[in-house]
């Protein structure tokens, strides 16, 4: 199947099976903002336990909070998120579409990528098992010439960034001759800053109300509140706070379904630590955090670093973890070094000492950071495409499968009567009530069982039970397994034990080293 087909199929299958709805969907939508159903929700609350576990449990100096969305407006001065916090911007003047400027050149650089790997693809289907890549892609005078076309491109466009030269941003978008797509032509603005912060206003305008934002991150509430923490914890550099919360950005190209959005939620930790063993750090977490995806049993080819060309002005070192989605590698997760600037702006702006002591040193100072960044919602759209297959049967049927992490499923168990009579739901919802209260179980007793094993392929259950009548006489089951669709007789009795060790977030985090 095409990868923008399989992208098409992952939206629908998301509405279709209750994972994610368009916000106000009777309203039509609101641009870029999603609602969670009754499969996304526990998918999601999956993925943000498997990462909360994975830092507060895992780690005896990472505590969690959860700080508030509204914060005191100094807070986003001291970041820079007001003064620098902005997106470049382009207007097409004949579609009145607005664009993101460095977006439509990325996307323009992705062009020539894909036209130098159709070429290698080619190469490589015409010469067979002798196909050498290194050599074709460093001989090929077609491969070469559109490298070096993309080479210099990706430096001017980084020259531009880091120059913050907006004009030198619209020349690019010029001299490549990239069209808006909706109306085609390159009738295009200038290029403007946007600053990407929702604004709201506390207290009535009677009393003089003040300007305060929704947070664009949820980082600042770590770092405003790291000396609470390391006082009443009793913490000691090295220590890490996590936090899971909503974070809000004015997003101008909201596209690409959960990918993008205006209100999303991320997973943050900052890791507190002594100047001068920032980069040992910035090394350390950056394994921990790969291992934690590749953990998920995807694949180790499907996730790369992306380290940073333009380097933030506070941060000396910085990469991401980008997932190949069905529309190519992107950033699921941001590792920065971000030095002492939050905690020494914060200083600055409080007007308030926030230096740690040191016991071991017997010595104040600020300490720096290490921060792991990532959406909830980016690792959820990444789970859900790689994990939807379709599946050709021997008998010549489709199914749908999606293959999750038994871990992180939705529904662990389903659990089916043969018949709605002769006392099989009775049976059924016996079980149900013994495994409860170990994981998410569910019943279904309408459709034929093939039926209703297709339901549950669907949303990812990984184990479906029926009950039929030999089960009032021996007290066995029939158990199948998703993946393999194999099916063998059990003893109810050992449901539990069979199940357990592999669909809770215990079991997955045993697995990492
Ligand atoms: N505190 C650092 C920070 O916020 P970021 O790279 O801007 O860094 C971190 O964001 C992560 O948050 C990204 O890797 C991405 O997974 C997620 N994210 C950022 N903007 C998003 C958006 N508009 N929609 C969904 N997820 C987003």
């Amino acid at each position: 199947m095409a990868q923008e087909d399989v992208f098409k199929k992952v939206v629908s299958h998301c509405k279709e099976y209750g994972f994610v709805f368009p916000s106000s969907d009777i309203y039509d939508g609101l641009g870029a903002v999603y609602d969670y159903g009754q499969n996304g929700v526990e998918l999601k609350n999956n993925i943000k336990q498997y990462w909360w576990q994975s830092m507060v449990l895992m780690h005896e100096n990472i505590v969690g909070i959860d700080s508030c969305i509204f914060m005191h407006p100094t807070i986003w001065k001291a970041s820079g998120h007001v003064d620098a916090f902005n997106d470049p911007l382009i207007d097409n003047k004949d579609s009145k579409k607005r664009y993101r400027a460095d977006v439509l050149i990325e996307d323009q650089i992705a062009k020539y990528d894909e036209k130098i790997d159709k070429e290698v693809a080619k190469a490589k289907k015409r010469f067979g098992d002798a196909f050498n890549e290194e050599q074709y892609r460093s001989t090929s005078p077609r491969v070469l010439e559109e490298t070096k076309k993309r080479d210099d491109l990706h430096a001017r466009f980084q020259k531009a960034m880091n120059d913050n030269d907006l004009e030198g941003l619209r020349q690019i978008i010029i001299d490549e001759g990239i069209v808006c797509p909706i109306s085609g032509t390159r009738n295009w603005t200038e290029v403007r800053q946007f600053n990407l912060m929702f604004k709201t206003e506390m207290g009535s305008t009677a009393d003089g109300a003040s300007t305060i934002y929704l947070r664009p991150e949820t980082a600042q509430g770590i770092f405003v509140n790291y000396l609470n923490v390391q006082k009443t914890g009793r913490m000691k550099i090295p220590f890490g706070i996590a936090q899971i919360g909503k974070a809000f950005r004015n997003e101008i190209v909201a596209r690409q379904f959960i990918f993008r959005m205006r209100e999303f939620e991320q997973m943050e930790m900052q890791f507190f630590i002594k100047p001068g063993t920032e980069l040992d750090w910035f090394a350390k977490w950056k394994a921990t955090r790969m291992a934690w995806h590749q953990n998920l049993g995807f694949g180790s080819e499907n996730y790369r670093f992306h380290d940073h060309d333009k380097l933030a002005h506070y941060a000396n070192a910085a990469t991401d973890i980008e997932f190949k989605m069905p529309f190519g590698f992107k950033e699921v997760e941001g590792i920065h070094s971000r030095t002492n600037f939050d905690l020494g702006q914060h200083e600055k702006f409080s007007g308030k000492s926030i230096k740690y002591f040191d016991p071991d040193l017997n010595e104040s100072y600020t300490p720096y950071v290490i921060e792991t960044s990532i959406g909830v919602d980016r690792m959820f759209l990444s789970i859900m495409c790689h994990s939807y297959q379709e599946e050709q049967l021997e008998n010549g049927e489709t199914r749908v499968v999606l293959r999750l992490p038994a871990a992180l499923a939705p529904i662990k168990l389903a659990v089916f009567p043969l018949t709605k009579k002769d006392g099989l739901p009775e049976k059924a919802r016996e079980i149900i009530d013994e495994l409860k209260f170990h994981f998410n179980c569910q019943y279904e007793e309408k459709d034929t069982i093939g039926k209703r094993y297709r339901r549950q392929d669907a949303i990812g259950t990984p184990y479906c039970v029926t009950v039929d009548h030999q089960t009032l006489e021996d007290n066995t089951v029939t158990l199948r397994y998703r993946d393999t669709m194999e099916q063998k007789r059990v003893n109810i009795c050992d449901l539990c034990g069979m199940i357990e060790n592999e669909v809770t977030i215990t079991s997955l985090l045993k697995k990492l080293k």
